[in-house]
């Protein structure tokens, strides 16, 4: 690639870029076949390499989880289809790691040889490579606005529960209308949005419901139970 390139690189709270695609189940149109649905649109540098296969195998396993939490996966690979149906079965018949054998990817995995779609959503990185996907992720919600992204270089797999802690972090701040700390997980205390006046301020120290450590940091508790309830399917 050249130097110059100009690489687009979707930011949050912009529309996730359109794109149609062959995958390992049949041609998608993205965003639109997900409406209503969160997504999470994954990159791999390339098929038939050892980190990249831990992670499919890890995101595959966890699949019905993210499901649960109204969440489809699509993966993106800069290989061929018929690489991406060869790996996958490799997976499936040979590969154990971490307990998890006969694993079956059913989730689409993208044709991107061109990386038409890679270029479209920053997943090339020519610092890193010119050829291959670095390890993007982009949170898209139900509405096809982009949420968050996290990019990992190529040697570095990425952390599962955190994506899920991600996911359902923002939907809990979607739902109850509320911010969450660090490290935050279900049942933790969540952040009331900062006083907007000096009569909200003297409210919010007064307001015995809320922790408030000063004016401009309070938190409520927040039942996990209710967290659950709100987000996961039955
Ligand atoms: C891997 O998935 O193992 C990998 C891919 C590209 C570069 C380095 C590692």
């Amino acid at each position: 690639m050249e130097e110059n390139t100009i690489i687009s690189m979707p930011r949050i709270g912009d529309k996730a870029p359109e794109f149609k695609a062959v995958t390992t189940q049949g041609e998608i149109n993205f965003p639109a076949d997900y409406k209503g649905n969160w997504v999470i649109l994954f990159s791999h540098p390339a098929d038939f390499t050892p980190v990249c296969t831990s992670e499919f195998m890890t995101f595959a396993s966890l699949e019905e989880k993210f499901e649960k939490a109204n969440c489809k996966l699509v993966g993106l690979s800069v290989d061929g289809l018929y690489s991406h149906i060869a790996w996958l079965r490799t997976i499936k018949d040979k590969i154990e790691y971490k307990g998890m054998k006969d694993v079956e990817v059913k989730f689409p995995l993208i044709e991107d040889i061109t990386m038409d779609v890679a270029k479209k959503y920053g997943m090339i990185q020519p610092g890193e490579s010119s050829t291959k996907a670095v390890r993007a992720v982009f949170f898209v919600d139900p509405k096809g606005i982009i949420r968050a992204i996290i990019y990992y270089p190529l040697s570095l797999g990425r952390n599962f529960d955190e994506l899920y802690r991600a996911l359902i972090a923002m939907q809990t701040a979607d739902e109850f209308g509320v911010a969450t700390p660090a490290d935050w997980n279900p049942g933790d205390d969540v952040i009331v949005s900062p006083a907007g006046s000096c009569g909200m301020a003297k409210e919010r120290m007064d307001d015995k419901d809320l922790d408030c450590k000063d004016w401009f940091f309070c938190t409520k508790k927040l039942d996990k139970e209710k967290v659950l309830k709100a987000v996961l399917k039955k």
